[in-house]
């Protein structure tokens, strides 16, 4: 799931000539955690848009386009929420929610299961 994220990103800034992609992650509300990815790649192609995370929707001619669809889908299946913007003058950030850990699970049982 979140290597999808990260193949798209690392995919998208293949054609930079100084190429970046950061990851972060900080605590949102009801023991959520919001995790971005952002790279600094062409942006969003107008086109796909809309319908990038239906499946088998790409611009990629070697592409499957199911990557988003089943990020999406895992995501939904643990009560978080996904989206992406395009930055001005290119650059994309995908920004997903998914439970911290410590609201899953008890305290002494996450040290149990290590
Ligand atoms: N970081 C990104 N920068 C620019 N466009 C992106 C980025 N991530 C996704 N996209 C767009 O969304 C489309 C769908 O992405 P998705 O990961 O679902 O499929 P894919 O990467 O084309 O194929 P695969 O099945 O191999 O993942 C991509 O084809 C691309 O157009
Ligand atoms: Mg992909």
């Amino acid at each position: 799931m979140f290597f999808n994220l990260i193949r798209n990103a690392l995919e998208a800034v293949r054609d930079q000539s100084e190429r970046t992609l950061a990851i972060r992650s900080i605590p949102a509300p009801d023991g959520m955690v919001e995790i971005t990815v952002e790279d600094n790649g062409p942006g969003l192609d107008p086109l796909i848009r809309d319908r990038m995370f239906q499946p088998f929707a790409t611009t990629k001619t070697a592409g499957m386009g199911i990557g988003l669809s089943i990020s999406q889908s895992i995501v939904h299946a643990h009560g978080g929420s996904i989206a992406a913007e395009s930055e001005p003058g290119g650059g994309t950030v995908f920004r997903f929610t998914l439970p911290r850990a410590e609201a899953l699970q008890e305290p002494e049982q996450a040290v149990r299961n290590g």
